[in-house]
């Protein structure tokens, strides 16, 4: 029995030797399929968001082939893609598809942006289903268009003067919209910075200038924007001229200040925005995303918000805020902060911070601060502003409105002043509550 024993528990060795390799191989195969999975997926959550120049390129070179087929159109398409005077730059931000790119426009640098990378993502113009666009009028388009921006604003489009401003721009038009006119309309519609920009244009000089679009990308003023890498948060020296530009006309005519002054009146520009914000609009408007790299700065040193996403108007506001919450940490929004009840367990729908109370902690605290002030923070006026910055960050601004406004009028004092008192100057007096720009263009 032994040698058939034997050949039989050799046969059955080998067997389960050779199986144990099979399955061995079979989940070393499958270990390296995993392995190599994860890793494209890793680079791929990683390089995707990468501001790379081909992708933006590629973006580009898609969106004016759809031009071409006629799927989109819009007053820069030409230039973007058929002259060639409206030419890519660089990538300046990309995230979860979000485009923002440099580009040069006849010769002036602008920037594209566009919430998500392409047009075909956008949802589409819903009647265009089951009508010709000939077949739809004008009046039919704003009747549209007018509710889309009514809900993103969150505004009684009939009463706000901002948006019925633009409504007539839309109604001045006669003949029918086109079927590419109006997709493209509605991929723009689709955003609320531009919707929000759009709306503003005439009425604020603290807002990006939309300069034209292209399908689902418009273009901006390129401005010199924040940085929270940078000390003193703006490059502004790029904005400093030589003497000689001064006689151009320049709005700026900043070319002998010095940045220390320059930073005062950007610190004056800002608080106008704040009063701005605050006074100038049927509704209060709230930032809720101060951060440098959100504002920018125009040669004339006007502060202008570059990144809307986060700017609501207070019935927006109201109903954004209002949430169910255990504590007051519950109401945080970005910046803009209320408090929770905790009889009813719901935030308030009243915002309790404020735009100026976040300028002066996320801002000013920055810009003056004793160790940025360096020899001059010892001077009286600089510790006058130090202590107006202080106490600016501690005071709550929705609750004491008129204790606000003290703050702000203490801040716009001492800054004045400051400019005032440099040598050599030729600014004027910037004293009242509504004209803190006498002290800036001068
Ligand atoms: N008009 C502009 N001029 C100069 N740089 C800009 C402008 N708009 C945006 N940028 C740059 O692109 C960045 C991203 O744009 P932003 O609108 O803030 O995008 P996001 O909403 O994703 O933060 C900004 O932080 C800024 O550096
Ligand atoms: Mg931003």
């Amino acid at each position: 029995m032994w040698p058939p024993r034997r050949g039989s528990a050799l046969r059955w060795l080998r067997l389960r030797v050779c199986r144990r390799s099979t399955a061995l191989v079979a989940l070393l195969w499958l270990a390296l399929w995993g392995l190599l999975d994860s890793l494209l997926f890793v680079h791929r959550t990683i390089f995707s968001d990468v501001c790379t120049d081909s992708g933006s390129k590629r973006i580009l070179q898609h969106l004016c082939g759809e031009y071409r087929q006629g799927v989109l159109t819009g007053d820069l398409c030409e230039d973007l893609c058929v002259s060639g005077q409206l030419e890519y730059q660089r990538c300046l931000y990309y995230e979860k598809g979000k485009k923002v790119m440099e580009a040069k426009w006849r010769g002036t640098p602008v920037v594209l942006k566009s919430k998500l990378e392409n047009f075909s993502s956008y949802e589409g113009f819903g009647p265009l289903e089951y009508q010709e666009a000939a077949e739809l009028s004008p009046m039919d388009v704003v009747f549209y268009a007018t509710l889309e921006i009514k809900n993103s604003l969150g505004l009684e489009v009939r009463n706000a003067t901002v948006p019925r401003l633009w409504s007539q721009e839309l109604q001045q038009r006669s003949q029918p919209y086109s079927r590419a006119e109006l997709a493209s309309l509605w991929t723009l519609l689709q955003q609320e910075e531009y919707i929000f920009f759009k709306a503003l244009q005439d009425f604020s000089q603290h807002v990006a200038k939309v300069l034209g679009s292209c399908g689902h990308f418009y273009a901006v003023e390129h401005l010199v924007a924040g940085h929270a890498w940078n000390q003193d948060l703006f490059s502004l020296e790029d904005l400093l001229v030589p003497p000689k530009d001064e006689a151009d006309g320049w709005a700026g005519g900043h070319g002998r200040s010095t940045e220390r002054d320059m930073v005062n009146r950007v610190a004056l520009s800002f608080l106008d925005m704040v009063s701005h914000f605050e006074n100038d609009f049927s509704h209060h408007l709230h930032l809720c995303d101060i951060k440098p790299e959100n504002f920018a700065i125009r040669k004339d040193l006007t502060v202008v918000a570059i990144d809307a996403d986060m700017a609501f108007f207070e019935p927006k506001m109201r109903d954004i805020l209002e949430q169910n919450c255990t504590h007051d940490d519950d109401c945080n929004f970005f910046d803009c902060v209320s408090k929770c009840d905790l009889k009813r367990n719901k935030c308030g729908t009243k915002r309790v911070n404020s735009n100026l109370q976040v300028i002066c902690d996320k801002i000013f605290r920055r810009w003056f601060s004793p160790t940025l002030l360096g020899a001059g923070a010892g001077l009286p006026l600089q510790v006058e502003l130090q202590h107006a910055v202080q106490e600016c960050v501690e005071t709550d601004g929705g609750e004491d409105a008129q204790h606000s406004v003290a703050i702000w009028r203490r801040l716009l004092a001492v800054l004045t002043r400051l400019l005032e008192d440099r040598p050599g100057r030729r600014a004027g007096r910037g004293n009242t509550r509504r004209q803190p720009h006498s002290a800036l263009n001068f």
